[in-house]
């Protein structure tokens, strides 16, 4: 058992403008000294990453980005972002392979890895998600899908996170049940440590997928999960620091 630092990270997506930034400062207040007992990272827009960065700069809570250009280099790459330049705005994390970009925009492991691998040169933590869709899961195929996932997303070193985040979960109302979660999240870190060897001890795996301030300490308490990955419920303040607060270290 290796010892991880809880990670609860907040996936805006395309929501928000810049005055609802001042959530983040208003969660900083709420979740108080949980701040430094577990990773608080938020992840707006790639428009507001740098001012939020700057507003937050004191800490606690870590600014990260949604997604980066596969190129480490500048390069003639209209409307992409770098990893190097989201470092630059002060992002620590960015969030690559999401199912909205795997569905939406076609992009592949190998694609997810090079974007990975770009964090990684560039200083950021990438958080890589992993998950199967509901036809996948009704046709028996979760462990076949998610592990071949990690292996073809994760970059070979450096540090990064893993996400599971079963599609089917995100932004409805519905998650799998705590048994799922937990045989997952085994089966993540089984992969990693096929590849990785005992520093799969160290590696965070989030679940993800419909976490709300209802059934957040339930899957924090689940064994193997070190952390959330949330979409809607990072969006205001009240609902993502009773998240927070919800976990068992901030006790
Ligand atoms: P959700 O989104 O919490 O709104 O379901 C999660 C995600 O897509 O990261």
């Amino acid at each position: 058992m290796g010892s991880r630092k809880p990670l609860i990270a907040g996936n805006w997506k395309m929501h928000g403008r810049a005055a609802d930034l001042a959530e983040i400062g208003a969660l900083a207040e709420t979740i108080g000294a949980a701040g430094s007992k577990i990773d608080v990272l938020i992840c707006p827009p790639a428009a507001f990453v740098q001012s939020a960065a700057w507003q937050n700069r004191a800490g606690p809570i870590l600014i990260g980005a949604q997604d980066c250009s596969p190129n480490a280099a500048d390069a003639a790459r209209t409307g992409e972002i770098s990893a190097a330049m989201f470092a630059d705005a002060g992002a620590r994390y960015v969030i690559v392979g999401h199912s909205e970009r795997r569905q939406i925009h076609g992009e592949t492991d190998v694609l997810v890895r090079q974007k990975a691998g770009a964090a990684i040169e560039a200083g950021l933590t990438p958080i890589v998600c992993v998950g199967e869709t509901q036809a996948e899961r009704s046709a028996g195929r979760v462990a076949e899908i998610v592990s071949s996932q990690v292996r073809g997303s994760v970059p070979g070193q450096g540090a990064f996170v893993v996400a599971y985040e079963p599609v089917w979960a995100i932004g409805g109302s519905s998650t799998p049940t705590l048994a799922e979660i937990a045989e997952v999240h085994a089966l993540i870190r089984e992969t990693l440590a096929a590849q990785f060897g005992g520093q799969a001890n160290d590696m965070r795996i989030l679940y993800g997928g419909s976490v709300n301030p209802k059934n957040a300490s339930e899957i924090f308490a689940v064994d193997g999960v070190d952390g959330a990955l949330v979409g809607r419920a990072s969006l205001k303040a009240a609902d993502f620091s009773a998240i927070i607060l919800g976990h068992p270290a901030a006790a």
